[in-house]
Parts: structure tokens; C-alpha cells; sequence
């Protein structure tokens, strides 16, 4: 069998097979390299270029060997994020994502672009050269953060998702840089894997590892802010040392996105010029026996009110805001990070010069949460444009997953159901995208692309502090309501300071 029908072979072969491939690859790459290819002084080089004049590429027998092996895994946790979508809300995420595809590098980046990365399942035709043309001219550049924490069970989803992502927004323009702290399982073991194989598809990514605890740290939340801000030095140092500059922060937790979930947040951030855009994230309540929304710590709504950790739709004690979150449409509120979050940079690269931080007990700030806490300091900085996106619902685990992307099913194959008024072949009308966990291709409606009109914020925030000082796994301070500074309370607080919206909108 010669070389060129077995990468088409590869092709056809299911996304996750072929990603799987591609990791076994990495880790024979990875093996076959000098241990200085995983050092961090390779972050910022082209790696491509130096890679692959030290690369022994394993024989096409080899490769075959382990393509036979793979064949019998079984696939991941996300891997039906997007296959078997109807064909309506494919079109419409073709035309809604249309305008994030990144240029092409002129030059291939490497060896296993060859595979064709870009060209996964259903977004397909998003690298596509056809569609080239209709790319923005100024490329946009996104760094993705992420912090990770004996995540060996979500690392290959979240990987997966991570070269989808990428494809389309251009992997020249993505940067990845993730901060592991002191994980006790194989994380750390996992994540050279992956390193390899993301350098191969000419992504550039960090990855760092720490054996450091909070032991050194008094206080809880100094050094969680500090395990965030680990991940976003390269930030610095790509600024410092190649004039580099980021127009869109992805920062992910270890949770479980399908690629038109990280498309949407970052859409919705560009369309609306966002300060901080957010998913909803799920965790498994065991009294309720159902998933319940889970960061009510950190979420407020726009009257300075925590979310309540509900299942279904009822969590926003604000009406308006509850009202839009029934119809999964954009929320504004005055804080929130959910597993996901989008951040404008601009506060991160000027005065005032955000970073994560705990709270300054000294001047008697509430000890909130270092997520809260930028958020407060977006207001304060007058990017308090805050959105959160009741769509894209996120779990943190396969369990809480299933449940909150049901599959969608044929209803026009089930017997009766037109003869009880359904309307089968009316996909806008599916009783199945009424319930609140619905399919995941629920369909997109014109109120989710329209302007947000954006008020000042709150004069007081529900603030439930932890100090962290006892054992208590959780706040531990009286909760407050806690007055806000006057800056974010005034109109300015949320213009628009940094355009960053997409072209053709
Ligand atoms: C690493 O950070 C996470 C939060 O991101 C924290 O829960 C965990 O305890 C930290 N690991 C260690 C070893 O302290
Ligand atoms: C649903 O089932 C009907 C009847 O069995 C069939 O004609 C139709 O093609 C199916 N639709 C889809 C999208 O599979
Ligand atoms: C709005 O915020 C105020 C405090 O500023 C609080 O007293 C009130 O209960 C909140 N209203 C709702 C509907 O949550
Ligand atoms: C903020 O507003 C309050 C009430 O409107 C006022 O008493 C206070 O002086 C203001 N503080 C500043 C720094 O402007």
C-alpha cells in the first residue's frame, strides 16, 4: 500500500478515530525528539520550521499497525457534539460562523496538515479554500488559556475541540497556553502527548506544569488567582518579546465544549464588543437527581443578584433577564464565568492592567471569588459589557453531558405523532426544542444575533466571601451586599472601548 491511499483512507475514517491516530503519531513524534522539544523555550518559535528537520516519521506500516489498533476504541464523550445535525441548523451555522474563518498561512504549516485537520465532520467546508475569499483581511488572533487539574478523563475532548476550533479560526491564528498544577493522576503524562501533536499541526501551544500547592499560599483565592494568572503569562511574553498582540482570551476550566459552543461565545463576544461572555454551566445535583445550573458563586444578574442553583430555566431572579434565559437568548449580567469565558484583552494590555487577584482584605473588599473579582474590575475599567449565554449549555462530565444534549429524535417515524397535531417535517416547530435540555442543534433565532441594548451596573452585588481560613470546602464569610465603586454605575461603564466585532456585520 502506497503512502497516498492510506492518509485518503485516514480521511474517511470517524473525526475521533482519525484524531486518535494523530495522538498515537504525536506520541511516536514526541518519543523520537530530543527531551528540549518539550521545554518551554520552544513556546515561541515557529515549531513547525524547527520540527521537522528532527522528526523520524514512523513507516506506513507502522502508522497501519496502529490505525488497525485504534479501530477498536471506542469513541469520546463529545463526539456526537455535531454529527447527525439537522441539515437547517447546519446551513445556519455555516453562514453564522462564516465570518470567524481565518486566512490560510500561505505556506503548509506541516507534515500532518496533510491529514487535512481542518476538515472535520460537519464544519467541513470551513477550511475549504472557497471560502478563502470571503475571509476577513486583518486576521484576528485569539489566546486560549486553560487551566487543568487531574483532567486525564475530559484531555482528549477537550483537545479535539481545541484543533476543530482552531481550523476554522486558523491555526496560525490561535495560540494555546495551558498552566497544570499538581495533578496526582496522568495528566501531566497525557499532556506531552498532546503537546506533540499540536506542535505537528502547527499550533502553537505552552504547556506548563507545576508540582506547587496552595501550601505556600494563606489564602485560598490568592492562589487560585495565581494558578489563572500562570496561564496567561505567555501572554505577557509574547508581548514582550515579539510585539505580539491578542484581540480575543478564551480561558476554558476542565470542562466538556462541542466546537459550536466555543464558535458561538466567541460570535456573540465579537458581535456585541463584550467585555466578558460566558456559557451555562451544569453540574449533577444527587437530591434532585438532575443537572442544576453550578456557578451561582461566581454568577450575578444585572441587579447584583445571585443565579440560583436550579435545574430547568428557573435560575434569574431579575424578570427581564429570566425572561431572555427561558428563550436561550444572551443575558446581560454583572458577573459570570461558567467553564468558559471570553474576554476582551484590552484591560489585560492597558491601564488598569487587570490580572486575577484575590480580594484586598485591607480595604475591606469581599472575599469573592478571583472570577467575581474581574469581573468587578471590567466594570470598574469600563468594560462591563458582560454577556451570558444561556445556549450553550456546558457539563463538566459524560454524565451531566447526555442529559443536557439529548439526542435528537425522528418524530415523524414515531407513530402518531402527526396524527396528535405535530407538524413532523417542520423543523421550527420540533415540541423537542421546547423542553429546556434540548438537542443540541436547536435551531438559531433572528433575537439571538440582535443588539443587546447594555446598562450601567448595580449599585450593590450579593457578595458570599471565602477567606478560606477554617476547612470549610466552600465560602465561609456572612454573605453582603456589597456597594459597587461609582465608576461602573455610570453609562460609560459600558461603551463600546475596543471594537472587535466581525467583518460584514
Ligand atoms: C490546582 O488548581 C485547582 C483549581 O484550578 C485546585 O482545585 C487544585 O486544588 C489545585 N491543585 C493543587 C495540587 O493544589
Ligand atoms: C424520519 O422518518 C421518516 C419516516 O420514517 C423518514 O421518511 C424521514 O426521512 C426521517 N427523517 C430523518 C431526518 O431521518
Ligand atoms: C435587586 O437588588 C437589591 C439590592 O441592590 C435587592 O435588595 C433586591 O432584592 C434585588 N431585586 C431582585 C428582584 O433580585
Ligand atoms: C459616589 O456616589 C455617592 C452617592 O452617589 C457619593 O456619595 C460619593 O461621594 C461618590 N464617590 C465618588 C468617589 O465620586
Amino acid at each position: 500500500m502506497n503512502g497516498k491511499t492510506f492518509w485518503a483512507q485516514l480521511r474517511r475514517v470517524p473525526t475521533p478515530l482519525a484524531l486518535l491516530v494523530g495522538l498515537l503519531l504525536g506520541l511516536l513524534i514526541g518519543r523520537s525528539l530530543p527531551s528540549s522539544f518539550l521545554a518551554p523555550s520552544w513556546a515561541f518559535r515557529p515549531v513547525y520550521v524547527s520540527a521537522r528537520k528532527q522528526l523520524t516519521l514512523p513507516t506506513i506500516e507502522q502508522r497501519h499497525r496502529v490505525l488497525e489498533l485504534l479501530s477498536t476504541l471506542s469513541p469520546h464523550h463529545t463526539s456526537e457534539c455535531t454529527r447527525n445535525s439537522q441539515p437547517l441548523y447546519v446551513q445556519q451555522v455555516r453562514e453564522r460562523y462564516e465570518s470567524l474563518v481565518g486566512l490560510r498561512p500561505t505556506s503548509q504549516a506541516s507534515w500532518l496538515s496533510s491529514l487535512d485537520f481542518g476538515d472535520f465532520g460537519d464544519f467541513g467546508s470551513f477550511g475549504d479554500s472557497q471560502h478563502v475569499h470571503l475571509a476577513p483581511t486583518k486576521e484576528h488572533k485569539y489566546f486560549f488559556a486553560i487551566n487543568l487539574y487531574n483532567s486525564f478523563e475530559i484531555i482528549p475532548d477537550l483537545f479535539a475541540t481545541l484543533f476543530r476550533v482552531s481550523a476554522i479560526l486558523g491555526y496560525h491564528n490561535v495560540y494555546v497556553s495551558i498552566y497544570e498544577n499538581g495533578s496526582s493522576d496522568q495528566t501531566k503524562a497525557l499532556l506531552r502527548i498532546f503537546d506533540a501533536l499540536t506542535k505537528s499541526v502547527g499550533l502553537r501551544v505552552t504547556i506548563r506544569t507545576s508540582t506547587r500547592t496552595r501550601g505556600a499560599f494563606n489564602h485560598r483565592i490568592e492562589y487560585l488567582a495565581e494558578v489563572r494568572n500562570q496561564a496567561f503569562n505567555p501572554l505577557y511574553e509574547l508581548r514582550d518579546s515579539h510585539n505580539e498582540y491578542f484581540d480575543t482570551i478564551v480561558f476554558m476550566n476542565d470542562i466538556l465544549p462541542c466546537v459550536d459552543d466555543m464558535l458561538e461565545l466567541i460570535w456573540q463576544s465579537r458581535r456585541h464588543n463584550a467585555g466578558i461572555t460566558c456559557a451555562a454551566d451544569y453540574m449533577y445535583h444527587q437530591e434532585l437527581n438532575s443537572p442544576v445550573f453550578y456557578d451561582n458563586w461566581v454568577s450575578r444578574d444585572i441587579n447584583g443578584t445571585a443565579l440560583e442553583n436550579a435545574p430547568f430555566e428557573a435560575i434569574f431572579h431579575d424578570p427581564h433577564s429570566s425572561e431572555r434565559f427561558q428563550l436561550h437568548l444572551p443575558v446581560q449580567v454583572q458577573a459570570c464565568w461558567n467553564g468558559v469565558a471570553v474576554l476582551d484583552p484590552a484591560p489585560f494590555y492597558t491601564p488598569p492592567y487587570v490580572r486575577f487577584r484575590m480580594a484586598k482584605i485591607g480595604e475591606s473588599e469581599c472575599s469573592a471569588s478571583e472570577c467575581s473579582l474581574i469581573c468587578n474590575d471590567y466594570w470598574e475599567a469600563g468594560y462591563g459589557r458582560i454577556l451570558m449565554v444561556p445556549r450553550v449549555k456546558l457539563a463538566y462530565d459524560k454524565k451531566v453531558f447526555d442529559v443536557i444534549h439529548p439526542q435528537r429524535r425522528n418524530l415523524s417515524a414515531i407513530r402518531g405523532y402527526v396524527r396528535l397535531g405535530g407538524l413532523p417535517d417542520n423543523p421550527r416547530t420540533d415540541p423537542q426544542d421546547r423542553s429546556w435540555f434540548g438537542p443540541h442543534d436547536r435551531l438559531f433565532t433572528p433575537e439571538e444575533s440582535q443588539d443587546i441594548e447594555f446598562v450601567p451596573g448595580p449599585s450593590h452585588v450579593w457578595c458570599w466571601g471565602w477567606d478560606g481560613a477554617g476547612d470549610i470546602d466552600g465560602p465561609d464569610v456572612d454573605p453582603i451586599w456589597e456597594s459597587m465603586p461609582n465608576r461602573s454605575q455610570r453609562a460609560g461603564a459600558v461603551t463600546v472601548k475596543h471594537e472587535r466585532m466581525m467583518d460584514g456585520l
